[in-house]
C-alpha cells in the first residue's frame, strides 16, 4: 500500500501559510508604535491625506485597501447624539438610538465625587462604544469666567482644581471602553457670543493657573486620547491651528501623544493647519449648528489644498506623516482594538448612574425651618408650579441635544414619587418657550398656554393657597439666549417674568420650595422671602426621579456648587473692566479683542479680592444632617509633601456625605495671590455620629505660582494658611504653616 508522506505535505501547506503571517499593523499582539509605523509605511500619499480630514459630517476616512477602518465620532459629553445623515445636522431618523441622557457636566461638577466621575465616563463610554462610535466629543472644562456664557451647563465651573480634579476619572471611564475622550474645548473659549472671531488676550500667569490646568489634568492624569481646538483665537492665531497652544504647550510642555481634532468648522487656513498642530479636521465652513459647506470634503483645507501643496514641492510630508501618526495611535486604542469592550445601551445601570449622578449632584442652597425632607404625614397637599416642572431638557441646547430613551420631568417624578402619600396639584405658573425641537428630534410636548401672565400668576397663587407645600421648579432652558451654544444670557436674571410669580406665591405660603433648573447662576432678588432654595441643574433622563428622591429624603443631598452666584454682575470681576466680549477691532474686519483684564480674579477669586458676599458661595451645599470638623494637624512628609489631618464628624441624626474643602493662602508672598484657593477636597459618606479622619497631602506645586519671567511655578517660602470647611466661605478649622 502506497505510504502518502505527509510530512511534506504538511510542510509545504506551512511554508505556502507562514509567508502570508499577519502583517504587524494587524497584529494586536505586537507593540502600538509598531503598528503605527508600519500601517504608515504601507499607506499612499493619498491615503494618509484621506485619514486626517472628515469624509462626512462626523466621520473620518480609514484606508479601505488596507483594511484600516473609518474614525466614527459622536457628541456629546452627556449622552450619545441620535445618528445624523451623512452631511447633515439634522437627525437620520433611526429608531434604535435613543440614549440615555446623564446629567450635565455642571451637575456632575457638583457632586465633587470623583468615583461618580468615572460612574460617569465609564457608562457614556458604553453608549459610545455601543453605537459604535470611537471619539466621543466631551467632556468639556472651559472655566465659567462669565455666569452669562450659553455653555457653562456643558463645563465644570469656575475652579480649575474642582476642574482638574474630576476630569480624570470621566476620561478614564470613556476610555476603559475602547472610545477616546476628546476633551473641549481648547482653549479659552469662555463665551459663546463672537466665538468664532473672538481673540483672547490673557498673561501667562493667568493662562497657565486658571484656563489651562482642565486640560493639562486630562492630557497628564486622564491620558486623553484627543482634544478639540476652539473657535477662538489666540496669539491672533485660531485655536484649531495656533502654535502656541497645540505644538509648545500640548505637544510640548504636556507630552500629548494623541490627535487634536477641529471643532466644527474651526479649520481657516491651511499653512497653518499644515504646521500648527492641528491632526483631524472636522465641519470646516459650518457655524458649527447649521450652515455648512455641503460635501465639500475633498476641498477642506487638509484635503486637497493639502495634497497639492506636497504634490508641487511647496511642503514636506514630515508634518503629514506626524498627524497620520497620531491618527493611527488613536486608532489602534480604538476601532483597530480588538480587545476592546462592547458596550451598553440604555441599560438598567446607565439608569441607575443618570439617578446617583442626579441626587449626588443636587445642591441644597437653603433649608430654614428645616422644610425639607417634605414629610407626608396626613396626606398633605404639594402644589407643583412652573415650565420647569414639566418641560423637557434633553432636547436643545446645541451640540449636546439629546434624543433620550426617556426623561422623568421633575413633576412626573415627584408625582411616581409621592403617588398616594400626598395629592400633588400643578400649576403652569409661566410660559416661557414653548417649543419642543432639534435637529429633527420632537419632544413631542404640546406647551403652547396663551392665558395673560396675571392669569397664570392668579392661578398659581391660588393653587398655593390651598397647598400645605408648594414647589416652585423654574430657572432657564435650553433655548436660544438661555443655557444654549451659540448665545450668551443678557443677563443674569430669571426669565419669563418668574421673579414676580415666586414673590407672588411665597407671599401667600410660607412653605414655598424654589428648585431652580439651569446650568448658570441666577440673581434671586426673592432670596428672602422664600425658605427653600434648590439648585437642580439639567439632571437628563431621571431628572424628576432624583429630584423627588432629594426632596422626599431618600437621598440626603450633598451636592456643592461648582460655581460661585453671586448676587447681582456687578460682583463678577470680567464684568467690571467693561464688556465681557472685549472691544471689536473696527478695522474692517469681524474680530474682537477680549482681553481678560481680571487676571487670575475668576469666581470666588474675584469675589474675595473685592471682598463682596455672593448670594451663595463657591462650595455651598446643606445636608439634611449637620457635620462638626475637628483641628487640623500638619506634618511634613519626607517626600515634601504637606500633609494636613483633621476630623470630620456627622452630629446629626441621619446618615449623609460631606465635601471638606482645603483652600490655601499665601499672606506673604511677595506677588498679589488670591485670598485662598482650592487646593484639595474628599467627600466621606458618615453614618450618624460616625467620625472619620480626612487627610490631605499638598505638593510644593499647590502651593505654587505661576511666575512668567521664569515661565514655571515657584514657591515662595514663608507662612501659609489652610482652611477647611463645608463652603468657601464656610470655614470651620484654619491652621498655618511654614514652608522654607
Ligand atoms: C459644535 C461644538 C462642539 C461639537 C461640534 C460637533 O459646534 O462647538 O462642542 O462637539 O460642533 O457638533
Amino acid at each position: 500500500m502506497k505510504k502518502i508522506l505527509l510530512p511534506t505535505v504538511t510542510l509545504l501547506f506551512s511554508l505556502s501559510v507562514s509567508s502570508k503571517t499577519t502583517p504587524v499593523y494587524l497584529d494586536p499582539s505586537a507593540p502600538l508604535e509598531d503598528r503605527v509605523e508600519d500601517a504608515l509605511s504601507r499607506m499612499t500619499l493619498e491615503e494618509k491625506i484621506g485619514v486626517i480630514h472628515a469624509q462626512s459630517k462626523f466621520s473620518s476616512a480609514g484606508v479601505p485597501r488596507l483594511g484600516i477602518p473609518e474614525l466614527w465620532t459622536t457628541d456629546g459629553p452627556h449622552g450619545i447624539r441620535p445618528e445624523v445623515l451623512w452631511d447633515e445636522w439634522e437627525q437620520a431618523g433611526w429608531t434604535n438610538d435613543s440614549c440615555i441622557a446623564f446629567p450635565a457636566l455642571t451637575c456632575l461638577a457638583a457632586t465633587w465625587d470623583p468615583e461618580v466621575s468615572y460612574l460617569y465616563g465609564k457608562s457614556i463610554g458604553e453608549e459610545a462604544r455601543y453605537r459604535k462610535k470611537d471619539i466621543l466629543l466631551g467632556p468639556g472644562v472651559n472655566i465659567l469666567r462669565t455666569p452669562l456664557n450659553g455653555r457653562n451647563f456643558e463645563y465644570m465651573g469656575e475652579d480649575p482644581y474642582l476642574a482638574s480634579v474630576m476630569v480624570v476619572p470621566y476620561v478614564k471611564g470613556v476610555q476603559d471602553n475602547g472610545v477616546a475622550a476628546c476633551v473641549k474645548h481648547y482653549a479659552l473659549n469662555n463665551n459663546e457670543v463672537n466665538r468664532h472671531m473672538t481673540n483672547v488676550i490673557v498673561d501667562d500667569r493667568t493662562l497657565y493657573e486658571i484656563y489651562l490646568p482642565a486640560f493639562k489634568a486630562a492630557v497628564e492624569g486622564g491620558h486623553a486620547w484627543s482634544i478639540m481646538g476652539s473657535y477662538n483665537l489666540y496669539n491672533d492665531e485660531w485655536n484649531c491651528h495656533n502654535s502656541r497652544l497645540l505644538n509648545d504647550v500640548l505637544k510640548g510642555e504636556w507630552d500629548f501623544d494623541g490627535v487634536v481634532v477641529s471643532d466644527w468648522g474651526g479649520t481657516h487656513i491651511t499653512d497653518q493647519a499644515i504646521t500648527n498642530g492641528l491632526d483631524l479636521e472636522f465641519g470646516s465652513w459650518t457655524n458649527g449648528l447649521s450652515a455648512g459647506t455641503s460635501n465639500a470634503y475633498d476641498n477642506y483645507f487638509m484635503a486637497y489644498p493639502y495634497l497639492e501643496k506636497i504634490k508641487s514641492g511647496e511642503v514636506g510630508t514630515e508634518e503629514l506623516d506626524n498627524k497620520v501618526r497620531r491618527v493611527l495611535r488613536l486608532m489602534f486604542r480604538t476601532n483597530m482594538d480588538s480587545s476592546r469592550p462592547y458596550g451598553s445601551m440604555a441599560s438598567e445601570s446607565h439608569m441607575k448612574a443618570a439617578h446617583k449622578i442626579g441626587s449626588d449632584g443636587i445642591v441644597l442652597l437653603k433649608n430654614d425651618g428645616n422644610i425639607l425632607p417634605l414629610s407626608t404625614e396626613n396626606k398633605p397637599t404639594i402644589a407643583v408650579i412652573g415650565e420647569n416642572a414639566i418641560k423637557m431638557m434633553t432636547v436643545g441646547g446645541g451640540s449636546s441635544s439629546l434624543k433620550a430613551k426617556y426623561e422623568i420631568s421633575p413633576l412626573e417624578g415627584i408625582r411616581n414619587h409621592f403617588g398616594d402619600k400626598a395629592n400633588v396639584v400643578y400649576a403652569r405658573g409661566y410660559v416661557g418657550d414653548p417649543s419642543g425641537e432639534y435637529n429633527g428630534v420632537v419632544t413631542g410636548q404640546d406647551l403652547s398656554d396663551n392665558r395673560s401672565e396675571m392669569e397664570l400668576i392668579k392661578e398659581a397663587r391660588e393653587v398655593a393657597t390651598n397647598a400645605d407645600y408648594v414647589i416652585i421648579i423654574g430657572g432657564l432652558n435650553k433655548s436660544a439666549g438661555q443655557d444654549c451654544e451659540d448665545s450668551d444670557r443678557a443677563d443674569m436674571k430669571l426669565p419669563y417674568n418668574q421673579d414676580k410669580l415666586i414673590e407672588a406665591v411665597a407671599e401667600v405660603n410660607p412653605k414655598t420650595i424654589y428648585i431652580n433648573i439651569s446650568g448658570n447662576p441666577v440673581e434671586m432678588p426673592w432670596v428672602d422671602q422664600v425658605p427653600v432654595i434648590l439648585q437642580g441643574w439639567y439632571l437628563g433622563s431621571e431628572a424628576g426621579n432624583a429630584l423627588a428622591s432629594v426632596l422626599s429624603g431618600e437621598v440626603n443631598p450633598s451636592g456643592k456648587l461648582p460655581m460661585t452666584f453671586p448676587q447681582t454682575l456687578d460682583q463678577v470681576e470680567s464684568h467690571r473692566h467693561g464688556s465681557y466680549l472685549g472691544k471689536p477691532r473696527n478695522d474692517g474686519t469681524p474680530f474682537v479683542d477680549n482681553e481678560y483684564a481680571e487676571g487670575i480674579y475668576v469666581g470666588y477669586r474675584g469675589m474675595d479680592k473685592n471682598n463682596f458676599t455672593p448670594l451663595f458661595p463657591f462650595g455651598h451645599g446643606l445636608s439634611y444632617t449637620d457635620f462638626k470638623y475637628g483641628d487640623i494637624k500638619t506634618d511634613l512628609l519626607e517626600n515634601g509633601l504637606i500633609e494636613l489631618r483633621l476630623n470630620v464628624t456627622n452630629s446629626g441624626k441621619i446618615a449623609g456625605a460631606e465635601v471638606a474643602q482645603l483652600y490655601i493662602s499665601d499672606p506673604e508672598c511677595s506677588v498679589p495671590r488670591p485670598v485662598k484657593e482650592l487646593k484639595g477636597f474628599k467627600k466621606v459618606y458618615l453614618e450618624p455620629g460616625e467620625t472619620r479622619e480626612i487627610v490631605f497631602q499638598v505638593s510644593p506645586q499647590d502651593l505654587s505660582y505661576f511666575d512668567v519671567e521664569s515661565h514655571g511655578w515657584r514657591l515662595e517660602p514663608g507662612m501659609f494658611e489652610a482652611s477647611v470647611g463645608s463652603s468657601s466661605k464656610d470655614i470651620r478649622s484654619k491652621t498655618r504653616f511654614a514652608v522654607d
